[in-house]
Parts: structure tokens; sequence; C-alpha cells
């Protein structure tokens, strides 16, 4: 884990072999015991794989499209389970009494066991890391997992780490990390496979960023019947529209742009940039150097041999 001290916030943890930051394990327990409703509808990935994109689809296919209902702020309609461990609000607040975080923010954990039902809820953990009930698959909760291409995760969690996470080294360096394991929620590879080792569980829908890129209607309509809701043609040509990347971008409900301005606000961030970025599939081809790509393809192979994933 040396890539990951000296460039990233110190107070890194590794829970099950999952690196997460140090504050999680105030909250492990709690999410560990947590209780699961059989309503419950769960968006998991890896960070930078479509989470936000799959959030705003699947929580429009269970509210049958309702475009005004989702114009409240997307992590308070779908609320992030481990936000609050992520980082330590409190320092921050001491210094700025006037600062208000909401509780989706601050208790994200509570906040997500108080919600009513049906529940949306998102989470970065590794299956392992799971609350126990849903990995038991004990109810009817579905999860949807969406994976991307290492590649451009990488690339996309890369700019990320630079904007939100105060991570000053450069892309190669980033890079490494990601190979070894080393950045938050990482390894990339355990975690894709954890989730499609469920493959075969009816209440377990896998998709591929990709696919969404290639054929979002395809991908709606497999959603739809998952979550067990009909829509009509109407309702998926709105919804088509609605999740197009420049829409999504410039949609302050999903694209992120409060949150990047608050942290600019209390010098949290110096770089400029935003949370929708490019929204491309193959942006690694332009960015990451020949012995990279090798490197990345080399343990691609490696991990994806004998699955029937491919990217
Ligand atoms: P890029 O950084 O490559 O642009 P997450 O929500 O898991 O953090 O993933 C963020 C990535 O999904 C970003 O990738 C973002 O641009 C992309 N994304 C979000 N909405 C999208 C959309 N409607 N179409 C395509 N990509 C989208």
């Amino acid at each position: 884990k040396k890539y990951f001290v000296s460039t990233f916030r110190p107070g890194y943890v590794s829970c099950k072999d999952v690196v997460l930051p140090k504050y999680f394990q105030l909250f492990g327990d709690e999410i560990r015991k947590m209780d699961i409703r059989d309503d419950d509808i769960w968006v998991c990935s890896f960070p930078k794989s479509g989470t936000t994109w799959t959030q705003e689809m699947v929580w429009c296919i269970a509210n049958d499209v309702n475009l005004e209902t989702a114009q409240e702020f997307l992590p308070k309609r779908f609320p992030f389970l481990e936000h609050s461990p992520l980082f330590d609000y409190r320092e921050l607040m001491s210094k700025n009494p006037e600062i208000e975080f909401p509780d989706y923010v601050l208790n994200s954990v509570d906040y997500v066991n108080k919600l009513s039902s049906p529940r949306f809820i998102k989470t970065h953990l590794a299956f392992k890391l799971l609350p126990t009930k849903l990995q038991q698959n004990t109810t009817n909760a579905k999860i949807v997992y969406v994976a991307r291409n290492s590649r451009d995760a990488c690339v996309s969690y890369f700019y990320h780490c630079r904007l939100l996470e105060g991570f000053t080294g450069d892309f190669d360096k980033f890079c490494e990390m990601f190979l070894h394991g080393s950045v938050c929620f990482g390894p990339f590879w355990d975690h894709v496979l954890g989730f499609l080792n469920q493959k075969q569980n009816p209440n377990v829908l896998i998709l591929k960023y990709e696919d969404m890129k290639k054929d979002l209607r395809n991908i709606i309509y497999k959603t739809a019947d998952f979550l067990e809701k009909n829509l009509t043609d109407d309702q998926v040509e709105k919804l088509l529209d609605h999740l197009s990347f420049k829409n999504m971008k410039e949609n302050r409900a999903v694209n992120y742009e409060p949150v990047v301005e608050i942290n600019k606000k209390y010098n949290l961030i110096k770089e400029n940039g935003s949370f929708m970025r490019c929204g491309k599939v193959g942006e690694w081809k332009e960015v990451m150097n020949p012995q990279m790509i090798e490197k990345f393809e080399k343990l691609e192979k490696e991990k994806l041999t004998g699955t029937n994933l491919s990217f």
C-alpha cells in the first residue's frame, strides 16, 4: 500500500482486504447488521463505473418516470450508504460553525435505516462488506451492479480523486495504485468478481457501462423487467432523453455541481473540473501509455479468464 499513503489523504484502512477510509471502522458493524427490506433497491458499483447514471435510471424506472420528483437532489432520494464514513466532517464543521450538512451526508447509515420504503440505496462496498442479510439473500431486496472497463474507470477515478479527494500525484502514479488495488474501495477486480459471482441470483442484475452507452433502450427494458415494472413507449422515450449525457450534465439534481461548489467554497479543492466529465468509452486509448495498457490488459485477462464477462 506504499503508493497510497504518500499521495492520498492519510488514514485509510484495509477491511477484509478492501481499502477504506479509517472512519469506516466506526460504521462497519452498523452496516453489517442492517435490516434489509423486501422492497429495497440497491445500486452497487466500483467508483466511476456509471453509478450515478444507473441510479437515475433505476430510480426513474421504479418511480414511473416521474421527472417532477426526480428533481430532488439524487443523494437525498438515493443516498450513498457509506457517505459518512468517507470523510470526517467534524474538523471542517468546528472551523466553520455556519456550515450545515444534511443527514444523508453526516449520518448516512442512520438516514438509510430510517428511510421510508421503498428505499433506494447506493454503495461502493465490496459484496463481502454488504449487510449480512443482503449477502445472504434472505429477502427479496434487489441489487443492480454496474461494471465499467478497468481502464476507463481508472481514468475517470483519477480525475475524480484530483477534483474531490485531494490526490496530487500524476496519472501514471494513479494507474499503479489502481492496479495494485490501493485506491479507495479497491482492488477493482475483486469488486467486480465479487458481484459477478452472484449473477445466478435472481435478485442481482449485472450491467455494463459500455452496454448502456451502446444501447440504453435495451438496458432500460432489461432493468424494468428486473424491477417488475412495465413502461409505456412514451415513458421509455422520456427516460432516454432524461438520461442522455448532455441532459445529466446539465441536471443539478444529479451532476454533483452543488457538491463541487461547496468543496470549493471551503477550499477543500483546488482543481477545476466537473463530475460529469466526458462520459465516453475508450478515453484510456488517448491517455494511457502502451506499457500501462499492457499491464491493465494482462491483469484483466488474468481476472476474467473462466468468466463470461468481457470488456
Ligand atoms: P467520466 O469521468 O469518464 O466522464 P460514477 O457515477 O460511478 O461516479 O461514474 C461517473 C462516470 O459516469 C463519469 O465518467 C461520468 O461522466 C459518467 N456518466 C454519468 N452520467 C452519464 C451519462 N448519462 N452517460 C454517459 N456517462 C455518464
